[in-house]
């Protein structure tokens, strides 16, 4: 087995089986969240990422993507249904993000739990080369810096967390509380998103373990493990490429035309999930419409969802309420050939992506808990001529750097109401000089410099980050 000096570990690998033209089954690099932040840092140097393929069954053999080896970890159908679907999707998802769903405790989800992660861990122990660094990804996998760190002291280990860190009030409900904690802690640095996750992961130690622990360093037996924020980003370039394309550009204008050509068009574009206030957003946007204020010839709202999780209940449950208030609103405020929303539950490819982004004057991201939400991002980095409205929910964790978005709680349905009319009602020049501000702080905080942050943090000669960078 070749070895690396590098290994990404993450429950997913960066790739989705797709079917050629020919109907032969293809794997290609897949698009959005975790996968796209990470892609563009690991072309630089030999790399191993280790992950799940999805589905069930042996694990395939795949080629590497853009130079990196991919190493697939099995899983069952019975892993899937607990450690997958179960003790990450139903127990730490919901409890991380504020616990808007109820969470599910069971047992034999966290043995699942802990056997998918040492089969992780013993993967990741043996593809590294002898003092590699190994950067072990998200919340179905929070015991495997510990496990590794067991089968080889020798490594370099970081942790990074792409969702929200809770309050130790929430965090104190899980059964295992103290093993996920000490799982975290066999890292060298766990990074969060916010400095409040990460002041809550100290507090937690502190609490629970009874530890010397401050927001930057916690003491364990004879290790110092340091913790930090290190917001992560989208690769800008790749957006800006894309969004100028004129195969992007004449979609765009496809869209637009398709849509009736109307005075306004107002996207959002979400996974399928509870966390992401879909429903929150169309009863208000229906207020608007029944106020008089928003008028279904002048405006458009485009609700792209893009499925996920669906053998999860509450994501079954979700999709039906969803579903069901789209269908009034269109069944009340539509016409004939005008919907009031267009309403798309399908994945989109990211030429798609880049060209609705593009279409869209108003952009609406309103999650009720979000680690960062990378769509918001996306769509700041697709707009290369500076105009187009961000409205954004402080409850994601690029209200932190997108400041100047128009900020809204998206728990106050009228606050909700007022931002949108506010963004649509907003003189060009306000718009543009809050585009251009966002725009000018991504170029400075991509995806590269979240990567060079963080693994300069980590590794503390330096030499790793200086060779991920170089191109
Ligand atoms: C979030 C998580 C990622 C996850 C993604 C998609 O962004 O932080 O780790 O990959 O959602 O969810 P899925 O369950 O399809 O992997």
């Amino acid at each position: 087995m070749r070895q690396s000096s590098l290994v990404v570990v993450a429950n997913r690998l960066p790739v989705d089986d797709t079917v050629a033209p020919d109907g032969a089954c293809e794997w290609r690099r897949s698009p959005g969240g975790l996968v796209s932040a990470l892609h563009p840092i690991l072309h630089h140097t030999p790399a191993t990422w280790v992950g799940w393929a999805g589905g069930t069954g042996p694990a395939p053999s795949l080629p590497d993507v853009d130079g990196v080896r991919m190493h697939t970890v099995a899983l069952t159908a019975e892993d899937v249904r607990e450690h997958y679907e179960g003790f990450a999707n139903a127990t730490l998802w919901p409890l991380y993000h504020d616990a808007v769903e109820q969470p599910v405790y069971h047992r034999r989800w966290w043995e699942s739990y802990q056997r998918v992660n040492q089969r992780f861990a013993e993967a990741a122990a043996e593809i590294a080369e002898p003092g590699a660094v190994v950067w072990v990804q998200d919340y179905h996998l929070q015991l495997v810096p510990g496990m590794l760190r067991e089968l080889r002291p020798d490594l370099l280990i970081g942790f990074f967390l792409h969702v929200p860190f809770p309050p130790p009030e929430l965090f104190m409900q899980l059964p295992r509380r103290a093993e996920l904690l000490l799982g975290m802690l066999g890292a060298d640095l766990v990074g969060f998103q916010r400095a409040q996750a990460a002041h809550n992961f100290a507090q937690l130690c502190a609490k629970v373990l009874n530890v010397p622990a401050t927001d930057r360093r916690i003491a364990v037996e004879d290790r110092v493990v340091r913790i930090g924020a290190f917001p992560v980003s989208i690769d800008m370039a790749e957006m800006e490429q894309l969004a100028r394309s004129p195969e992007v550009v004449a979609r765009a204008r496809q869209f637009r035309a398709d849509l009736g050509e109307p005075q306004h068009m107002i996207l959002s574009v979400d996974r399928m999930d509870y966390t992401k206030g879909i429903e929150h957003r169309l009863k208000a946007y229906s207020e608007l419409l029944a106020d008089g204020h928003v008028k279904v010839r002048d405006s458009v709202m485009v609700q792209v969802v893009v499925p996920s999780r669906e053998r999860v209940e509450q994501y079954q449950v979700l999709r039906d309420r969803v579903e069901h208030k789209v269908g009034r609103i269109n069944g009340e405020f539509g016409r004939v050939g005008e919907p009031a929303i267009h309403y798309l539950n399908q994945p989109f490819d990211r030429a798609g992506l880049a060209a609705l982004y593009r279409a869209a004057d108003i952009m609406v991201v309103t999650p009720l808990r979000d680690g960062m939400n990378l769509v918001a991002k996306e769509y700041v980095a697709a707009r290369v001529d500076n105009t187009g409205a961000l409205v954004l929910s402080e409850f994601a964790g690029a209200a932190a750097e997108l400041t100047q978005a128009y900020l809204v709680n998206p728990h106050d349905l009228d606050g909700l109401k007022l931002t949108l009319m506010h963004a649509k009602e907003a003189s060009p020049g306000d718009v543009t000089a809050r585009m251009g501000a966002m725009r000018e702080y991504l170029r400075a905080h991509d995806i590269q410099a979240w990567a060079r942050s963080y693994l300069t943090a980590l590794d503390h000669t330096g030499s790793l980050a200086a060779r991920l960078t170089a191109d």
